[in-house]
């Protein structure tokens, strides 16, 4: 099943979300051949829980520690998440790496502290605009998903990646759906069967295009899914 996905990033307080969500789900309870995932900030994540139980729309966070407990003051840890209902954690996400300094390495152990508390990991992947100039696209890929998934072989069928060029995220620029095809394709030659999100300037017109590629499973939306019809929009080209 394709899954579609919301990024809220650092957006929205309790109550904004709590108003998205109440729009939200009347307007997306007939879709069924779609999963639908929302990730919003930490401080929504209990509200929306609550307000989504018994609905078809799951619920993500957007970072994780990968320690269980402990001494790491600011952090939240997966048994956290877990205990809110969070099923999903997006990993690696290139405004985490390329902003906060996270490397592979913290990348791979939080993949690990995702998989052992059973929430299913977005490993985030993409290269800067220099690597693709350099015709270094590839070998970008292949470096951040060896490294995040190094010793994971048995694990794929449990984790989902997403192909988001870090030029094409908030820029209104995104990657061609056959560019996307192209690095999609590549993803799945290296890892096995696993399911490939796009992410990066995704939006209302352009959704259905990237959906049309064989091997584009799904979207990881961020500015075009902090409203909800203009995301419900974007999961309906997935119906
Ligand atoms: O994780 C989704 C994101 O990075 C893409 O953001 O605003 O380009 O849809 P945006």
């Amino acid at each position: 099943m394709k899954l579609i996905a919301a990024n809220w990033k650092m957006n929205k307080t309790q109550r904004e979300a709590e108003e998205y969500v109440s729009k939200f789900l009347p307007l997306v309870k007939d879709v069924t051949k779609t999963e639908i995932l929302l990730c919003p900030p930490f401080t929504s994540l209990c509200k929306v829980s609550q307000m989504l139980e018994g609905s078809n729309v799951k619920l993500g966070a957007q970072n994780c520690h990968s320690e269980k407990k402990g001494a790491f003051t600011g952090e939240i840890s997966t048994v956290m998440l877990k205990d809110l209902g969070v099923e999903y954690v997006i990993v690696g996400h290139s405004e985490r790496r390329w902003i906060f300094g996270e490397s592979d390495e913290i990348i791979h152990k939080k993949i690990v502290a995702c998989l052992e508390e059973g929430l299913r990991p977005i490993l985030c992947v993409g290269e800067r605009w220099e690597d693709r100039e350099a015709g270094m696209t590839f070998k970008v890929i292949e470096t951040q998903i060896k490294l995040a998934l190094s010793g994971l072989d048995a694990f794929v069928s449990k984790i989902d990646i997403a192909y988001e060029p870090v030029w094409a995220i908030g820029t209104g620029n995104p990657a061609t759906p056959e560019d996307a095809q192209l690095v999609h394709r590549f993803i799945k030659d290296l890892v096995g069967p696993v399911r490939v999100l796009y992410g990066g300037s995704v939006n209302t017109s352009n959704a259905g295009d990237f959906l049309r590629m064989p091997d584009v499973d799904g979207l990881l939306v961020g500015t075009a899914s902090l409203d909800p019809e203009s995301f419900f929009q974007i999961i309906q080209a997935s119906e």
